[in-house]
């Protein structure tokens, strides 16, 4: 079977890896991919929101299943589009995205489904939030509801920043906003917890740690994600049974409420209070570099469990994975995630080899006669798995240190929770 996968980040390159790996898998192609998915994949470079176009060219090249990574051609309608025709897809449709896509939509689903999240007010006049923080007990969250890309969220520990936060939201710093959340600061340890699922059956994908700040020991603004380990030392049997009863199940049934059922991957950013899980937010894709971090510790066959979950039978599968720990590095280019130096050539890159267990994920890459250029904000991912987590973080920081990229920084205490 040949595979398209959207979308031009390292979870991508992280996904068409261990699509080539498998035994269902002939050709993959990338919508429009990066330097390193051209190594294993054809690279298309086209407008990732032209469902026709990437139907035209599906039906060329004999494509019979397409991969979404990113939230935005999901949230466009994109599982819809080629539900109405022969190709699969795999990712959820988009009423289902709207968990993403709309933070008033997942905080009205909470309420609704008893789902355990912070208290929250929706605001949709500037004027009624500005009123309101004057009330509250600080620190707040104030939010930007729709897609932001992981900004859009303002941890204010005052009254004066929440007044900052509301009136760069309604000033339309994250496009026109409608409204802005407004809710309690929780105060625990993050874990991301995926799953995967065929709309019937859903199945535990692992956990991570993701570090977003762009600073050493979490500190400076968010990033999409500096770096990353799995899984999660939070993680326990007692917890992911929580998780389950309270947070998935519900959050399935309010799906299926809606007329539709849940099919893809899905993030569930939790915040651990005590050992009980609250939800910060859900994505409906596979997080970036979470993927990266996790997918290497699959065992099973990954294009075998997509298939399946396509066809709705996600239940006959068993999804193994290997006793390792793994610990990704975010190598990115200088000034990321303000104003980035672009179109810089990374010289060492081609004399890297890597050992058994350390992959090199590429991001925002291209590749130029026998070169590698930066030309995105988040470059590389360094991913090592081992058997503990100290190991993995040296193998990773000694790969990021051959780089020698006078142009990019990384930051070293990634997994320092843990190694
Ligand atoms: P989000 O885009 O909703 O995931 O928020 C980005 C980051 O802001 C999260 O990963 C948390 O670190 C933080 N955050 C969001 N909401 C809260 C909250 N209610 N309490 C504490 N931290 C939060
Ligand atoms: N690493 C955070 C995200 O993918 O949203």
């Amino acid at each position: 079977m040949n595979i398209g996968i959207i979308g031009s980040g390292g979870r991508e390159h992280s996904l068409c890896f261990k699509l080539k790996e498998s035994s269902v898998v002939n050709k993959i192609f990338c919508f429009p991919g990066n330097a390193g998915t051209g190594l294993i994949a054809e690279n298309i470079n086209l407008d990732t929101s032209d469902f026709k176009k990437i139907h035209k060219t599906c039906d060329e090249k004999n494509i019979e299943l397409i991969i979404v990574g990113p939230e935005k051609p999901l949230v466009e309608g994109i599982v819809e589009y080629f539900k109405k025709t022969k190709i699969k897809i795999f990712g959820p449709d988009k009423v289902s995205a709207q968990l993403e896509g709309s933070k008033t939509f997942t905080k009205k689903l909470c309420k609704k489904y008893k789902i355990p999240t912070s208290n929250f007010e929706i605001f949709n006049e500037e004027k009624l939030a500005l009123n309101y923080i004057k009330s509250l007990n600080y620190p707040v969250v104030v939010k930007a509801d729709g897609l932001a890309s992981g900004k859009g969220v303002y941890i204010c520990k005052n009254e004066s920043d929440a007044k900052f936060a509301v009136q760069e939201i309604f000033n339309g710093r994250f496009g026109k906003a409608d409204c802005v959340l407004i809710e309690e600061f929780l105060d625990g340890e993050e874990m991301s917890y995926f799953i995967i699922s065929d709309g019937i059956t859903h199945k535990f994908f692992q956990t991570a740690q993701d570090h977003k700040r762009v600073g050493e020991n979490d500190t400076g603004k968010n990033t999409g994600g500096m770096g990353a380990y799995s899984p999660s030392r939070l993680y326990s049997k007692e917890l992911d049974k929580k998780i389950n009863e309270k947070i998935i199940k519900p959050t399935m049934s309010g799906i299926k409420d809606l007329g539709t059922t849940y099919c893809g991957f899905l993030y569930i950013g939790l915040m651990i209070i005590n050992n009980d899980p609250y939800l910060i937010e859900f994505n409906v894709r596979m997080g970036d570099p979470e993927c990266q971090t996790i997918l290497p510790m699959l065992e099973t066959d990954f294009g075998k469990i997509v298939l399946a979950c396509c066809d709705k039978k996600l239940n006959n599968i068993e999804i193994k994975w290997k006793e390792k720990k793994s610990v990704c590095i975010v190598l990115c280019s200088s000034g990321y995630p303000d104003d980035y130096q672009k179109n810089i050539k990374i010289n060492q890159l081609k004399n890297i080899k890597l050992n058994k267990d350390e992959y090199l994920f590429h991001a925002g890459t291209k590749a130029e006669n026998e070169d590698y250029i930066a030309v995105g904000g988040r470059v590389l991912n360094v991913v090592t798995t081992t058997k503990d987590f100290k190991q993995s973080k040296e193998q990773a920081l000694k790969i990021l240190n051959d780089i020698d990229w006078k142009e990019g920084f990384f930051r070293k205490d990634i997994a320092y929770k843990v190694a």
